[in-house]
């Protein structure tokens, strides 16, 4: 594990009141809220999100959760939210984020976290060991922000639909790229991190999700999903639900 560079994950945890950040994720993150300090809010607005759409997917009936890019269970997960009986499975890329979930998770039946690769999902979806006969539902949260173009996000997400059964779903959340936004300043925070942010504007999340029903309200501002009409918040994240 490098402990040099700052660690994004431990830098979410930071800003959403964690304390696994090293001195170093601290001053990179600190650099960040300098510079944008509504990001403290938008990451509160993104587990919101996560929290809201577990809930809606639950009362569907899903009883499978991936979380791809899931970063430290330190606050509220998905396997809180779940409901008693559910798998959830974890993955990251990130070997201390894996070490670290695997430890906190321990004593809770029916969650695991592997190490994984988004960029790498057809090995996810071999290893994880979740029944994609039945309903699956996928959450991507603030992980494809860091996936550039070159990586060919959006075949990632269609190979990903085509193993999936009628039912599954896949929430995602985004960072914006609109003009009113510091999108500057939040690419450059993280150019010397593990990880590069690489914002989209909401027709390119849009494209990424070709082939799969993107259910009402669309591709909304975190805050504002389910009701479109609701306080945007921040603006600073996109949030949608698909199903296959
Ligand atoms: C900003 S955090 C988001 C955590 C969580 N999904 C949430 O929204 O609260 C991004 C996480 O994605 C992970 N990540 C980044 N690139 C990844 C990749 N290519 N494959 C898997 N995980 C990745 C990072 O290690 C980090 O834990």
């Amino acid at each position: 594990m490098c402990m040099d560079t700052p660690n994004v994950a431990r830098m979410y945890d930071y800003y959403l009141g964690g304390t696994e950040a090293t001195p170093v994720d601290q001053a990179a993150a600190e650099q960040v809220l300098a510079a944008v300090p509504q990001v403290r809010i938008a990451v509160q607005e993104n587990r919101g999100f996560l929290e809201r759409v577990v809930t809606r997917l639950a009362a569907a009936g899903i009883r499978q959760f991936l979380d791809i890019g899931s970063g430290l269970p330190t606050q509220r997960n998905v396997h809180e939210i779940a409901p008693p009986g559910a798998r959830v499975v974890y993955v990251d890329y990130d070997p201390y984020v894996v070490d670290r979930s695997q430890a906190l998770l321990a004593d809770v039946d029916g969650a695991t976290c592997l190490l994984g690769d988004v960029r790498e999902m057809a090995d996810i979806l071999d290893r994880c060991g979740l029944d994609f006969s039945r309903p699956v539902a996928v959450l991507m949260l603030a992980v494809l922000n860091f996936v550039g173009d070159e990586d060919h996000p959006a075949g990632l997400l269609t190979l990903l639909r085509k193993r999936l059964a009628e039912g599954s779903h896949l929430a995602v959340s985004h960072g914006a790229r609109e003009d009113a936004n510091p999108v500057e300043e939040i690419e450059t925070g993280y150019r010397r991190t593990s990880g590069q942010a690489v914002l989209r504007t909401r027709e390119e999340v849009l494209d990424l999700l070709a082939g799969w029903q993107v259910q009402e309200p669309g591709v909304v501002y975190g805050a504002q999903w389910p009701h479109a009409d609701a306080e945007p918040g921040t603006r600073l994240t996109f949030a949608v639900l698909c199903r296959v």
